[in-house]
C-alpha cells in the first residue's frame, strides 16, 4: 500500500487513549469510523473527542475557521460490533485502542482482521503486551505494527513504533510515514515487554508509589521534587492520574506476568485505587482531587502507611 491510498481508519476502543487518536486523525485529514463496546461510551467519545478538535483548532488551527465542525464530520460512531465490522471493508488502517489485556485483544484482533481489504495494516496502541503474539492473532502479521502514542495523543509528539520480529519493512516504513505526516516524531523500538519507554517508566512509577506506602514522600512534595530538580513536566503522581490507575494496574501485572519481575507487581496502593474506582482525572480522585483538569490538591495516603522494616528494627 502507498501512502496516499492510506484514506480511513477504523478505531476500536473509544476510551482515553481512543479518542485523542481519532482527533488526531481527523486533523490529518482522514476518514474514521470508530466502536467501543461499553453502554454510554459513544456520548462520552464524542463529549471528549469536541473538546479534543476544540483544543487543537485554538492551538494549531487558530486561521481556520470551523476547524473543529469540519474534522468532526469526517467522524462516525457506530454502536455495533457488527456495524463495524462492516465497515473496515472500506479502511487502509484498523486501529485496536482496547484494554490492555492480551487475550481480549487477541481475541478481538482475530475476529475482525478478516474483514479488513488485503494489505490493509492492523496498528495496536498497546503500552507493554507482545505485539508479535498480537500479529499472529490477527492472521496478518507483516502488517500488524505497534503504535504506543503517548497520553494525550494530539499533544505529545512522540510515538513509539514497534518492530516485532515478522513485520513488513514496508508496513513499517508506511507507519513511520503517516505517523510523520500527522506531524509526530516517531521511533523505532524492540518489542520487549513494555517496549523503550514503559520499560523505564514503570518501575520508576512502581517505586513511587511504594515510596508513598512506605510514608517516605507525600504526593505534592513527590511531584513538585520531581519537576522542580529533574524536569519532569509533572510529576509522577499526577502523571499516574492521567493515565488512569485502572491502566496503570493493567499495565504494570502485564508486565509482571511476562517477566516474573518482582519490582513490576503492582503495589497495594494501586490496586485499592483501581478497586475502588478512583481511577484518577477521569473519575475525579486518584493520587490527587481533581476538578477536571485541574488538581485541587494531592490526597493524604499516610494512614495506609506500614511501618518500614528499618523503623521496626529501631530501639
Ligand atoms: N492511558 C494512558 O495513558 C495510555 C498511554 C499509552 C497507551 N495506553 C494503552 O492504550 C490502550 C487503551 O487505554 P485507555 O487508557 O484508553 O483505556 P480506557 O479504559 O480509557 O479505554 C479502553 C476502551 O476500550 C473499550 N473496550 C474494551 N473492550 C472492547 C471491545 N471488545 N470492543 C470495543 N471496545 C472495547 C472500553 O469500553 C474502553 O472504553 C491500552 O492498551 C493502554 O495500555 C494507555
Amino acid at each position: 500500500m502507498q501512502f496516499d491510498e492510506v484514506k480511513k481508519f477504523g478505531v476500536i476502543g473509544l476510551g482515553k487513549m481512543g479518542v485523542d487518536w481519532v482527533a488526531n486523525l481527523l486533523e490529518g485529514g482522514y476518514e474514521v469510523v470508530g466502536y467501543d463496546s461499553a453502554p454510554g461510551a459513544a456520548e462520552r467519545a464524542s463529549k471528549s473527542l469536541g473538546k479534543a478538535l476544540g483544543w487543537i483548532g485554538k492551538k494549531r488551527h487558530p486561521e481556520e475557521e470551523g476547524f473543529a465542525e469540519q474534522a468532526a464530520a469526517r467522524f462516525q460512531i457506530v454502536d455495533t460490533e457488527e456495524a463495524f465490522t462492516a465497515q473496515l471493508g472500506s479502511c487502509q488502517v484498523m486501529l485496536e485502542v482496547i484494554l490492555e489485556d492480551l487475550q481480549l485483544k487477541c481475541e478481538v484482533l482475530s475476529r475482525l482482521a478478516p474483514n479488513l481489504p488485503d494489505g490493509a495494516m492492523i496498528w495496536t496502541n498497546t503500552s507493554s503486551l507482545s505485539v508479535h503474539t498480537m500479529a499472529v492473532a490477527s492472521g496478518r502479521k507483516e502488517c500488524f505494527v505497534g503504535t504506543h502514542g503517548m497520553n494525550p495523543v494530539y499533544q505529545m509528539p512522540a510515538v513509539e513504533v514497534v518492530r516485532h520480529r515478522e513485520i513488513g519493512d514496508d508496513n513499517l516504513e508506511l507507519t513511520l510515514e503517516i505517523l510523520k505526516g500527522l506531524g509526530k516524531s516517531p521511533f523505532v523500538a524492540s518489542d520487549v515487554t513494555g517496549f523503550w519507554v514503559n520499560k523505564h517508566l514503570v518501575p520508576f512509577m512502581l517505586e513511587a508509589y511504594r515510596a508513598l506506602e512506605r510514608g517516605e514522600i507525600t504526593v505534592e512534595d513527590g511531584d513538585s521534587g520531581l519537576q522542580g530538580s529533574l524536569g519532569h513536566p509533572q510529576g509522577v503522581f499526577k502523571l499516574s492520574d492521567f493515565i488512569g490507575s485502572d491502566t496503570m494496574y493493567r499495565v504494570a501485572m502485564a508486565m509482571y506476568v511476562a517477566t516474573q519481575d518482582p519490582r513490576l507487581y503492582p503495589p497495594a496502593i494501586l490496586a485499592r485505587m483501581f478497586k475502588r474506582g478512583e481511577l484518577g482525572v477521569k473519575t475525579g480522585k486518584g493520587f490527587y482531587e481533581w476538578d477536571g483538569f485541574k488538581p485541587i490538591g494531592g490526597r493524604d495516603f499516610s494512614e495506609f502507611v506500614i511501618e518500614s522494616s528499618d523503623t521496626l528494627l529501631e530501639v
